[in-house]
């Protein structure tokens, strides 16, 4: 054995104390290693992440890396490189979906831009490499297949809805069971039959991520949700204005009284940018969502500028073209990547039992 040789031990310490991010728990006793090889000074590593964690695979991989590099020391040649491992989803809740998260995303009031969010963090996790649901239960102003384009009415086939693919994302809307331009009256009843049914009847397939655009302000549907599913938890979106700040209070003490975790507070229409003189206009005020944020030690996900450009892909059914924009697309990255590490962190600080197929 030469003096660089590599001791196979140090590394098999350090993988015991890695974490997969999905689970929080370590990435051996979950079967993740797909492939390791020690050959001299040289160590090779296949990590294997779920789709779940698409988002964090690259900053995992480093992670591997230099766990690795600083226990073995600056000799050692380190190589992980990350491949997919299959984990399907399972089923949550009372109602047959398969879905690892479910995640609300909230107002206290319309108009500042929920939809928008919803659909943009759907579209970030995707394009990530995700498995991506996206539900409008807004019954009051279900504008998610306007925001993406969604002329198609879904099918049934064998008494279930398929969801309509847009962006690659599985889309469904309230907006499907009313005729536009009519107004629906929804009373609290009618509500929770309306949103159970919808969920149940959908073939939602295996999802990693269910994002759901919640109506504003009202504490109904959050409260149906709470019955029929274990919620991950909600995102609430709000303007830096004070009165918006005081809707989204409200949003927050509601999704705490029915037990729903908070995963963050984004803050839409923060500024406005000027394009014909680079200034920035504060015109709805400044940092206020942040300042809210940690008053309420709610995490702070980010903030996205009023953008001409947005309102206009919007209409146009083009919300995933923000992602295409470098004036738009890292204010959407940073939220979609910020709310997947919250997830892990949260895993990690609290792993869940091992199950039975893993002992
Ligand atoms: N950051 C932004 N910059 C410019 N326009 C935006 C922005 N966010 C949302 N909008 C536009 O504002 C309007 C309301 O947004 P929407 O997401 O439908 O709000 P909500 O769901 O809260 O009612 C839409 O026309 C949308 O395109
Ligand atoms: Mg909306």
């Amino acid at each position: 054995m030469s003096d660089n040789a590599i001791d196979a031990s140090i590394v098999d310490e350090v993988l015991q104390k890695f974490a997969d991010p999905e689970t929080g728990r370590n990435i051996k006793q979950m079967d993740q290693i797909h492939d390791l090889s020690i050959e001299g000074s040289c160590v090779r590593v296949a990590l294997g992440l779920t789709t779940y964690s698409a988002p964090l695979w690259e900053e995992t991989r480093q992670q591997l890396e230099e766990r690795l590099q600083s226990k073995l020391g600056s000799t050692a040649k380190i190589e992980v490189k990350v491949v997919e491992h299959a984990r399907p989803a399972p089923s949550i809740g009372t109602i047959g979906l398969t879905a690892k998260s479910v995640i609300a995303v909230g107002s206290g009031k319309g108009g500042v831009g929920k939809s928008t969010v919803a659909a943009s963090i759907a579209c970030g996790l995707k394009n990530a490499g995700c498995k991506v649901g996206l539900m409008d239960a807004d019954v009051y102003g279900p504008s998610i297949p306007h925001l993406l384009g969604v002329d198609e009415r879904p099918e049934a086939i064998d008494k279930r809805l398929q969801p309509i693919v847009a962006d690659g994302i599985r889309v469904m809307s309230m907006g499907f069971l009313v005729p536009p331009g009519e107004a629906i009256v929804w009373r609290g009843p009618m509500l929770h039959g309306a949103i159970t049914q919808f969920l149940r009847d959908t073939d939602w397939g295996d999802l990693d991520y269910l994002i759901i655009d919640m109506p504003p302000g009202t504490g109904d549907i959050a409260l149906t949700l709470s019955q029929l599913l274990p919620l991950t938890g909600a995102v609430v979106v709000c303007t830096p204005q004070e009165v918006a700040l005081l809707d989204a209070v409200k949003a927050i003490a509601m999704f705490r009284k029915v037990n729903i975790p908070l995963l963050g507070m984004v803050e839409n229409m923060s500024y406005f940018l000027c394009p014909d003189n680079g200034k920035r206009y504060d015109i709805f005020g400044s940092g206020g969502a942040r300042r809210a944020a940690e008053e309420l030690e709610v995490p702070f996900l980010g903030e996205v500028p009023i953008h001409i450009a947005i309102r206009e892909r919007g209409d146009a059914g083009n919300t995933a073209g923000n992602f295409d924009d470098q004036e738009s697309a890292p204010y959407f990255d940073r939220i979609c990547y910020s709310l997947a590490k919250n997830i892990a962190s949260r895993k990690a600080a609290d792993p869940p039992m091992p199950s039975l197929s893993v002992l």
